[in-house]
């Protein structure tokens, strides 16, 4: 009987691909840089499952280029917003993601933007490489200090939990923080506060986002809720680029309206080379680097390898976005 095909969208850790190679036959696409659009289109054609990136579109088009075979789309990823998930499951294709394996990473990335854009390590590292770093100076880099401040937290989910209880325990913050549902288990063990959005704009120090993107978080962040923030204030983004107006963010920290901001995401990723948050001291950007551990990738190859296995196999996925039609 022949084997299962399967499209895998990048090169993923070895344990992942190796495990994937047991059960199915893998049609790599091996460029460093996502398929095109038509790549990914003739890539697909007949294949039981997709292996896909937080880059790749996912929609009908593809599903359909795929074919009737299509069981299962396993997200390298805990978001999906790259996937139409509602038009995957009228189709009863089942799709999974990859949770908790990265929450660790990206709460260290969170907070390692946080410290650098408080301290301006970023305008450090710069004066140094540029040999003007002359003296000491009393008055030179002068920062804010985290210990005692007030943490908003946009989005309790895993990864906002995982920077509250690095901020909170390490650094003595007040926590505030948005959520759908009350979290009085959370509010109790962290001294934590479940307010609305202005409020929390309004009365944090610091800010940051982990609600998924969705028609209802695209930018939930734009001008108006910056010109709630303090001055003084510093956001981070480790969640996805759209939740953040990034037009309303240069205004806002170009003006010295909000002392900083740390991006670990972009709208567009990568940032283009024209966008005028490259030119702003007191904007750091990295490239989408949250989950970049061995620990963490390699952790979620093998979540992505057991979800697409199962999933073209028929079974429930492990680490399911859906498995039964909707
Ligand atoms: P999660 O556990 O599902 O947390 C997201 C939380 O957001 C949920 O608990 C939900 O809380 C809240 N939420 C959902 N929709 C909302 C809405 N419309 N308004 C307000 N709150 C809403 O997910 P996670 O594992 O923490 O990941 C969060 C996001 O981080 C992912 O979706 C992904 O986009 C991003 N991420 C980025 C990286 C990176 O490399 N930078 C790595 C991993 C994840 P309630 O249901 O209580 O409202
Ligand atoms: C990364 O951004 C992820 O969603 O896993």
């Amino acid at each position: 009987m022949s084997r299962p095909v399967v499209y895998v969208a990048r090169k993923i850790p070895e344990n992942g691909l190796r495990l994937i190679g047991e059960q199915a036959e893998i049609r790599l696409h091996s460029g460093a840089l996502p398929p095109t659009r038509d790549e990914l289109l003739m890539g697909v054609r007949g294949c039981h499952g997709i292996l896909s990136l937080l880059s790749d579109r996912i929609d009908a088009e593809v599903m359909d280029a795929a074919g009737p075979d299509l069981k299962a789309i396993s997200n390298f990823a805990v978001g999906f917003n790259n996937i139409d998930v509602a038009e995957a499951g009228r189709r009863g294709i089942a799709v999974g993601n990859t949770p908790e394996v990265l929450t660790d990473a990206t709460a260290d990335i969170a907070v390692a933007l946080l410290l650098a854009v408080a301290r301006r390590l970023p305008e450090g590292w710069q004066a140094v490489q540029q040999l003007q770093w002359k003296t000491w100076e009393p008055l030179g880099w002068i920062g804010i200090e985290l210990a005692g401040k007030t943490l908003g937290i946009v989005g309790l989910g895993r990864i906002g939990t995982a920077v509250a209880q690095r901020l909170h325990g390490g650094w003595g913050m007040k926590v505030l923080y948005t959520s759908r549902y009350p979290r009085p288990e959370f509010d109790l063990q962290f001294g934590a506060e479940r307010v609305e959005l202005e409020h929390l704009l309004q009365n944090s120090d610091f800010v940051s986002l982990h609600v998924p993107l969705s028609a209802a978080t695209h930018h939930l962040i734009g001008d108006a809720e910056l010109k709630q923030m303090r001055h003084t204030a510093i956001i981070i983004n480790t969640a996805r680029g759209e939740i953040l107006d990034q037009v309303a963010l240069f205004d806002a920290l170009h003006s010295n309206r909000l002392w900083g901001a740390g991006l670990d995401v972009c709208d567009p990723e990568p940032l283009p080379a024209n966008s005028p948050l490259r030119s702003l001291a007191n904007c750091l950007i990295v490239p989408h680097i949250g989950s970049a551990t061995i620990t963490a990738r390699h952790a979620m190859a093998e979540r992505c390898a057991h979800n697409l296995i199962a999933g073209i196999q028929g079974k429930p996925l492990p680490y399911a976005v859906n498995t039964a039609p909707l």
